[in-house]
């Protein structure tokens, strides 16, 4: 994918003085009094940031925080708790500037953060005056925000269709030179575990990854589906009779490749859905007409973590048990450990997928962890985002041929 990045704007030189506007991805979860419970994506926009002002730019930085109205900003709609966070990774001061949308003052060597874009009248719809506006305000926009990078909004698509100069971020980069190498070219046997409640939601991430990977491990209530597949009992647990033909043309789509869908052997079940209920042990073809399945087996997971820890790539999104409860837990723990230990480049995403990985405490031991969440599952899924189609396009305007 050809699209210009910032860091060579910056090694050309072309940065110092110039007025640059970052579209990160702030959107973090904040409790019930505003404090931010989890700053990955925070974090994850210094170098960006730091990028711009070493390189002596003007720097504005924007995101999104929740679903507000448009044109209503409320208190709990602002970005001012995102502010402090930064201010402190960047030991600076990062003033907070509202109703910038015909207007920024900022100067060479300094950074604000425009509050919440989305209460913008015409951000969601990408509406063009708008865009226009905010292209107006910079020399050079910075696409830097991967959560955001399948939203075609005013702040992430038509500005980059208007502003001098668009260009992807490090973040952005990142997330998409990682993608490309687990997916693209990848070295293999290629892995992908793909797991939630429902197939329904990641049909097509298990469609499109079904013609690529040499692997697919399914979990949770998508395994049960597959379960019903392999003609096997699930008692009372989540599945989706509905999809079974579905599961099952994933099945024989992988085998005509000679690749294959490991189907749970054993699995835990309880009778209950909490984290009391009394777990045990079952093969597959026992589980009775009261059993709820919540993790798969230790000879399963066993097998499932020698191929992990033979793969050459591994495509990780969704936990394969209820990793929440102790007792449902050992699933998920040994696959996350087999990850880690794998000499596979691994790319992770997804919320639960991340809140796996630092209950284990393995983040060091990841290949590359995605800040999207709807983005990461949209690459699975084999889309172009809207921020890299139109960030290749001003790519080929501006150097055609
Ligand atoms: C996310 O949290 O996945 C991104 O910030 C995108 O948020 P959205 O789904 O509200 O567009």
């Amino acid at each position: 994918m050809h699209i210009l990045r910032f860091a060579d704007l910056v090694t050309a030189g072309r940065v110092r003085g110039q007025r640059v506007f970052i579209r990160a991805d702030l959107n973090v979860p904040l409790d019930a009094s505003g404090h931010i419970t989890e700053d990955t994506r925070v974090r994850a926009s210094v170098p960006c940031i730091r990028m711009a002002l070493d390189a002596g730019a003007a720097v504005m930085v924007t995101s999104h925080l929740g679903r507000p109205t448009e044109g209503q900003f409320r208190p709990e709609d602002s970005l001012a708790p995102v502010a402090a966070r930064l201010a402190e990774l960047l030991g600076r001061a990062v003033p907070l500037v509202a109703n910038w949308v015909d207007g920024v003052a900022v100067e060479a060597g300094d950074v604000v953060l425009l509050e919440n874009c989305r209460v913008n009248k015409g951000e969601k719809k990408n509406d063009e005056t708008l865009a226009r506006k905010m292209a107006a305000l910079c020399d050079i926009f910075v696409h830097d925000a991967f959560g955001t990078a399948h939203r075609a909004e005013a702040s992430t698509y038509g500005i980059a269709q208007y502003a001098k100069v668009a260009c992807a971020g490090p973040l952005l980069a990142a997330e998409i030179d990682a993608i490309g190498k687990a997916l693209a070219d990848p070295k293999r046997p290629l892995v992908a575990i793909v797991a939630g409640a429902k197939v329904s939601t990641k049909l097509t991430i298990l469609q499109s990854l079904a013609a690529k990977v040499d692997g697919l491990v399914v979990g949770g209530g998508i395994a049960n589906t597959f379960l019903l597949a392999a003609g096997l009992p699930i008692g009372k647990s989540l599945a989706e009779a509905d999809l079974v033909h579905e599961a099952k043309a994933v099945i024989e789509a992988m085998r005509a490749r000679g690749a294959e869908v490991p189907i749970p052997q054993d699995v835990v079940v309880a009778k209950e859905f909490n984290a009391d209920a009394p777990a045990s042990v079952k093969a597959a073809a026992d589980v009775a007409a009261d059993d709820l399945i919540l993790d798969i087996g230790p000879e399963t997971a066993a097998l499932l973590a020698a191929k992990l820890e033979a793969a050459g790539t591994i495509v990780w999104n969704g936990p394969v048990g209820v990793f929440e409860f102790d007792a449902f837990a050992k699933g998920t723990e040994t696959i996350a450990r087999a990850i880690a230990a794998s000499s596979a480049f691994s790319i992770a995403g997804g919320g639960d997928t991340l809140a796996a990985i630092a209950k284990y405490g393995i983040e060091k031991d990841i290949g590359y962890i995605s800040t999207g969440g709807g983005a990461f599952l949209e690459v699975l899924e084999g889309k172009t985002l809207p921020a890299f189609e139109i960030l290749e396009r001003r790519a080929r305007e501006s150097n055609p041929g």
